[in-house]
Order: C-alpha cells, then sequence, then structure tokens
C-alpha cells in the first residue's frame, strides 16, 4: 500500500464498545463505552454484554469519526475483533465492521484481540523511543495471561499462559469477597498503595515451565480470610488495606517468577506488560525496579491502551493490512481463536 490508510477500529469482545480511527500508526482518536450494567452482578453477563454493545456502537463509531474529523467516505479500511472474546459481544463488532465494509467497499481486517493488546505498544507517540525487538510481553488482563516471545509485530510465540484463571480474575473475584466494587483490580491497586504487603501470607501456587494457576490462590485468599473473620469479625474493615497489599504482592510474585525465569532462559533484554492489569500500579513498580536490578529495557503502555479500546485494534488493524491479510464479508467471529 503506497498511501497511508485511514483505518476504523473496531473493539467489543468483552464489555467495552470502542472505536478509534487511526492515520497509519497515529491514533487521530479513541472512543469507549464502559458498560455500568455489570457493576450491580461482580462480573460481565454476557447477555447484557452484547446488548449493550448492540445499543453503544453507533454512537461510539460517530464519535470517533467526528473527533478524528474524518467522513466515512475517506477510509481506507476496516479493522475489527474477531475473537478470542464473548461470542455475542464479538457478533455485535464483526456485523457492524462487515456491513460498513461492504457499504464503503473497502477492506475488512480481522484482528486477534491478544495481538493487539501487545501492538498497542507500536501506537505512534506511546513511547518516547522506538520499540526494539525480541521483547518478552507479560499480557495481563481479565480474561488471559500470558507471556509471549515477540520476534516483530508478525511473529510471536507463546511462551505460557495460564491454566486456570486468569490474574484480572484473581484481582475481581477477591474483590468481590471483600464487598468491593467491579472490577476489583483498580480498587485492590489503590487499597494496597497505602497496606503493608507482608501483613498476611497467602498460598502462592507455582505450576511447571512458563505456565500459570490462579485459580488455587483465589480459594486460599477465601479460605485464609473466613478464619480471620471467625476470631475477629471487623478483621475485614480494620485491615482492608494490608489484605489488598498481601494478596497482590501474592499475585505479582508468580507472575514476576514466571518473567523472571523466561527474560533468564531467553536471554531477553526487552520486556513489555499489556492488558487491563498492566495499569496496576505494583506490578510497574516492580518491573521498574527490575529493569533496573537486571539492566533491560521496560515497556510500560500508557493507560489509555491497557484497557480494551480500539486504537489497539487499529494499530494491530494496520499491521495486518500491510501484511494484506484481509477477509472476506462471509468471516464470522471466534470466541476462541488461535494466537
Ligand atoms: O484488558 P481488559 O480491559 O479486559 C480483558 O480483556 O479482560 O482487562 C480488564 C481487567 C479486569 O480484571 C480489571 O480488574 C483489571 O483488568 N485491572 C486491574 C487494574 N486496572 C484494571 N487490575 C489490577 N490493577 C489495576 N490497576
Ligand atoms: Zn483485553
Amino acid at each position: 500500500m503506497e498511501q497511508i490508510p485511514y483505518i476504523l477500529a473496531i473493539e467489543s469482545s468483552c464489555d467495552d464498545t470502542s472505536a478509534a480511527v487511526l492515520y497509519g500508526n497515529k491514533v487521530l482518536s479513541n472512543e469507549v463505552a464502559s458498560q455500568e450494567v455489570h457493576t450491580a452482578y461482580g462480573g460481565v453477563v454476557p447477555e447484557l454484554a452484547s446488548r449493550a454493545h448492540q445499543q453503544n456502537i453507533v454512537p461510539v463509531v460517530d464519535r470517533a469519526l467526528k473527533i478524528a474529523n474524518i467522513k466515512p467516505s475517506q477510509l481506507h479500511a476496516i479493522a475489527f475483533t474477531n475473537g478470542p472474546g464473548l461470542m455475542g459481544s464479538l457478533l455485535v463488532g464483526t456485523s457492524f465492521a462487515k456491513s460498513l465494509a461492504l457499504a464503503l467497499d473497502i477492506p475488512l481486517v480481522p484482528v486477534h484481540h491478544m495481538h493487539a493488546h501487545i501492538l498497542a505498544h507500536l501506537i505512534e507517540d506511546a513511547h518516547p523511543k522506538q520499540i526494539l525487538f525480541p521483547l518478552i510481553c507479560l499480557t495481563v488482563s481479565g480474561g488471559h495471561t500470558q507471556l509471549v516471545l515477540v520476534k516483530g509485530p508478525k511473529s510471536m510465540d507463546i511462551l505460557g499462559e495460564t491454566i486456570d484463571d486468569a490474574v484480572g480474575e484473581a484481582f475481581d473475584k477477591a474483590a468481590k469477597i471483600l464487598g468491593l466494587p467491579y472490577p476489583g483490580g483498580p480498587v485492590i491497586d489503590k487499597l494496597a498503595q497505602t497496606g503493608n504487603p507482608d501483613f498476611m501470607t497467602f498460598g502462592r501456587s507455582l505450576v511447571d515451565g512458563y505456565n500459570f494457576s490462579f485459580s488455587g490462590m483465589k480459594t486460599s485468599f477465601l479460605y485464609n480470610l473466613q478464619k480471620k473473620v471467625k476470631e475477629d469479625p471487623d478483621f475485614v474493615a480494620k485491615h482492608l488495606n494490608d489484605i489488598c497489599a498481601s494478596y497482590q504482592n501474592a499475585l505479582l510474585d508468580v507472575l514476576f517468577k514466571k518473567l523472571e525465569l523466561a527474560v533468564k532462559d531467553y536471554g531477553i533484554k526487552h520486556v513489555a506488560i499489556a492488558g487491563g492489569v498492566s495499569a496496576n500500579s505494583g506490578l510497574r513498580k516492580r518491573l521498574i525496579q527490575l529493569g533496573t536490578d537486571k539492566n533491560l529495557t521496560i515497556y510500560l503502555p500508557p493507560f489509555e491502551y491497557t484497557m480494551d479500546n480500539a486504537a489497539m485494534i487499529g494499530i494491530a488493524g494496520y499491521y495486518n493490512l500491510l501484511a494484506e491479510e484481509t477477509a472476506p464479508l462471509s468471516i464470522s467471529a471466534s470466541a476462541k481463536i488461535k494466537f
């Protein structure tokens, strides 16, 4: 493609409806409509998520185009998340993207949601310096926990991943047990900042190789807390910050054990984080320290690109478009899709 393309990107894999406009690797707009409807349930309700996407998608796309000051006729391609994610949610974005690509007679570019979280680092202005490969990316979100060896924008291999719950889920479920609102990750992060990370000890599940396991840690959290509350009914209220700091510390210990192992084994000098949990202040602090101790370059994503957003779909779509990876209009969403 000789011309720098204008790309409209759509993300609807979970509970955020998002649309962005990119000019090549430059983000012109990135609009996100988060769904409040799930707060009362302490987690995402798939059926409600797809209905909310259906209501949000047109206004969100409209806003993204207006902010970018781009007319639909100026677009060169439509990028969209075609998996993984919740089927009903994915279908809303996929159907919308297909209809618009058909109406405008422009290419349709499918994007893997987990590639996109990583490629958000390649958005122009995401970092003051150029990203160097190979790097290892720890992708941590509400649905995934992966250690990925990234050799280039189109060359990535999973080294390890969770065998059960994602680390974001481990944050959210603990928050629910503590009676904190959903999503619990940012709330635990904030409370943990003024807590003592050594106040309580929680079990750290360590499975083989570069894989992770978090479901046992959530159970250990519940049982440990129940025991303490039996001894003192006001235990949670009295020690909320310390409980959060100790649990977060246990989760981070597991993440760093595997990350450090992979960095050492592969002789990697560049490390990135991605996904919703990469906004965590404790994780960021610890990673910066690791960079100093082991002489590594650390890439922290700007906060607006950590949670689900369409700008990351746009940048991944841009690289797919350069590789001529477009899709026919018969393409469908895939809840589970090969990395
Ligand atoms: O990437 P994301 O927006 O959606 C998925 O693809 O899952 O990630 C959402 C997850 C939630 O579990 C949320 O609690 C967590 O990211 N999260 C955090 C923080 N901000 C968001 N977890 C820990 N600390 C944070 N500051
Ligand atoms: Zn995500």
